[in-house]
């Protein structure tokens, strides 16, 4: 989300609201297996959207978050190679060697899941391979400091850290974000900080964690079609994104997709 929200209060979710954003997050995580095998050189990125947005409709009845959001004229994000995020699924199709993230967020029974993901059209480049992976684990270095008493400065330095000691940067005009009823919520959650500063996180607390990162400087443009955000410098720009409920005694991720289900690293 835009890094400049008037201040709300962070709430603390009740054990009903909470059973519904594990379901809502479990609904966003499926959207993003269902969609891997479509994603392929030559194939538009409108075809993609189509094919979530019938998904969601049709066999999930969940609402495609994104459509109509602020005039978000589609209903899944798609940010290919320098687009940073918010990038509007069209008609230019995918090829060999592009990454794509595909951003999906759907709202169940009144409440908001929000997750990403990269994909590799046909064979990434090394560097390509490279961003990539560091932004993954950048994200799950974010969240691995989650817990009570912890704070959104210690999420955010672990991001950075970790990030600028591989050479590239942090994009800071877009943060994640407090998620529920509304699809952004306070707290804002920074990709970079410093230990100790900020909110002090307390069970039932749910937030994204979604950095993006530039292969080259941090700078940024928002396209003319009003949500398109690009690499100022045109370098290779990465995302991933996962939510996030605080728990007694550290965290659970609400939107882990079926291979990380399968993984002894998510209890
Ligand atoms: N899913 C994005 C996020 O992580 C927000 C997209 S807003 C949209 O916060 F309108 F572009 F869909
Ligand atoms: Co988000
Ligand atoms: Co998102």
């Amino acid at each position: 989300m835009d890094a400049s929200k008037p201040k709300m209060s962070v709430q603390i979710k009740s054990p009903e609201a909470i059973a519904k954003m594990r379901v809502a997050g479990r609904l966003a995580a499926d959207v993003l297996d269902m969609i891997e095998p479509y994603v392929q050189p030559g194939v538009t990125t409108e075809e993609l959207d189509r094919i979530c947005h019938r998904y969601m409709t049709e066999s999930q009845g969940t609402i495609p978050a994104p459509l109509h959001y602020r005039n978000f004229p589609k209903s899944i994000c798609t940010s290919v190679n320098h687009q940073v995020c918010h990038g509007i699924p069209g008609g230019k199709r995918l090829k060999k060697g592009d990454v794509v993230n595909i951003d999906i967020t759907v709202i169940k029974d009144g409440y908001h899941g929000d997750t990403s993901k990269m994909f590799f059209v046909g064979e990434p480049s090394v560097l390509a391979r490279r961003l990539v992976t560091v932004t993954q684990q950048a994200m799950q270095l974010g969240i691995a400091a989650i817990r009570p008493g912890a704070t959104l400065g210690d999420i955010g330095h672990a991001i950075q850290r970790f990030v600028e000691s591989h050479g590239y940067s942090i994009v800071r005009e877009y943060c994640g974000h407090g998620i529920g009823r509304d699809f952004h919520e306070e707290p804002q959650v920074l990709h970079y900080g410093k230990s100790g500063d900020g909110l002090v996180l307390r069970p039932g607390m749910c937030f994204t964690v979604e950095p993006m990162v530039n292969a080259g400087k941090r700078f940024i443009k928002v396209l003319p079609d009003g949500w398109t955000v690009i690499t100022k410098d045109r370098s290779l720009s990465a995302q991933w994104e996962h939510t996030v409920l605080v728990t007694q005694d550290g965290h659970e991720v609400l939107t882990l997709r079926a291979e990380e289900r399968d993984d002894p690293a998510n209890p």
